[in-house]
């Protein structure tokens, strides 16, 4: 069974850190997202892969090319214009296997794939949607169920306090490739607005399996950070890289710690990585591979990615920022998102 990750989106909620990069390869724990989930469905079984790109496609392209260096192998359906979740993986039918996955590839997860698929063959309908029961589901699209798993009705993001359940799309499906007949061709077409409701009023045959395990959907900035902090609390338990030192402190290759430096765990920091003397990194820090970190340095609850520079006495507290930035000596950041202008060419 290949997988088709959903990969186009403009990450428009991520901003300004998709401002030049697809959302899932926005970096977790120092890898771009894209790399994990490839990595935790290979260990489910799956090999072959399909990604749908639009934002920026090269730089999935050139970062995972054919997959052979993760052991996978892998093909990508290029949209010219945003397709729209249905409208994707309409584009990518001809690479396509007659049952395949489809991933929402924002979500981060841990469970495994194989009651979804048992439940599927054993329904023999076209479509399995896994399911995620959630608090607070208006941010999300939301089913109605009827008996034996069948799914009733799809609303996508329905008005707070009017969804008709706790249970939400996960983002993630089991179909049938006769299904893809009921998605027009060259247009935009949303799976949640438009073909589930359809399906379901035609009867194909659209249901729901609950899935137990973590699962998040990372798009937003306050769920981006969440996955950060549920994998250092372990409370997501994504193989990470390094080495952890101490409880709680996980360490890169590579790293070079100046004089009275305190770790307050959670933390972690990537490879080839400088601290200055007494400064102060976490509670709830991940510091990005070859960063610079000077002397008297306080950073709490912050990410950032792979190259940044933060000069002597600086502060940082709830911010994220992007590749390569710069904090300049004695200035205090609180609750800031930033990134630079450069990159893409293939908008
Ligand atoms: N190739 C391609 N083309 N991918 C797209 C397009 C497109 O036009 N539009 C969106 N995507 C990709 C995004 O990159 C993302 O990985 C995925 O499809 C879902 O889009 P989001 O923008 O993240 O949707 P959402 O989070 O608001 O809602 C979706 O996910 C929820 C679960 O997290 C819906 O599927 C909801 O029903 C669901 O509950
Ligand atoms: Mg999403």
């Amino acid at each position: 069974m290949k997988a088709l990750l959903l990969a186009g989106g403009l990450g428009t909620r991520l901003r300004p850190l998709t401002e030049n990069l697809p959302k899932p390869m926005a970096l977790v724990a120092n890898k771009p997202w894209l790399y994990h989930l490839i990595l935790h469905l290979k260990d489910e079984g799956i090999t072959e892969f399909v990604i749908a790109v639009k934002h920026f496609p090269n730089m999935i392209r050139q970062y995972f090319e054919d997959g052979r260096s993760l052991g996978v192998s892998i093909e990508y359906a290029v949209e010219h214009k945003l397709l729209g979740t249905a409208g994707a993986i309409k584009n990518a039918e001809p690479l396509l296997s007659d049952r395949f996955l489809v991933v929402n590839a924002d979500i981060a997860l841990d469970f495994s794939l194989v009651p979804l698929l048992d439940f599927h063959i054993s329904h023999g309908g076209g479509v399995t949607i896994a399911l995620k029961e959630v608090e607070d589901p208006s941010q999300y699209g939301v089913v109605e169920m009827g008996g034996n798993g069948l799914i009733k009705r799809f609303v996508e993001k329905p008005d707070r306090g009017k969804a008709p359940s706790n249970l939400i799309n996960a983002g993630i499906y089991i179909m049938e490739k006769e299904v893809l007949s009921w998605i027009p061709k060259g247009r935009e077409v949303s799976i949640e607005r438009e073909t589930f409701p359809l399906l379901i009023q035609h009867g194909v045959g659209v249901y729901g399996k609950q899935i137990h395990g973590y699962w998040l959907d990372m798009g937003t900035k306050e769920r981006y950070r969440q996955v950060h902090w549920d994998i250092l609390k372990q409370k997501f338990t994504m193989p990470l890289r390094g080495n952890e030192s101490e409880n709680g402190i996980w360490l890169g290759k590579g790293v070079n710690v100046g004089k009275g430096v305190l770790f307050v765990p959670p933390v972690l920091v990537g490879d080839d990585v400088q601290i200055g003397d007494r400064s102060t990194i976490g509670p709830y820090a991940v510091i990005g591979n070859r960063c610079v970190i000077g002397s008297r340095v306080r950073c709490t609850e912050s990410i950032l990615w792979d190259g940044c520079r933060v000069h002597n006495g600086a502060q940082l507290n709830h911010c994220i920022f992007g590749r390569e930035l710069e904090l300049g000596s004695e200035h205090i950041l609180y609750e800031a998102v930033m990134n630079r202008v450069s990159g893409g060419d293939d908008h």
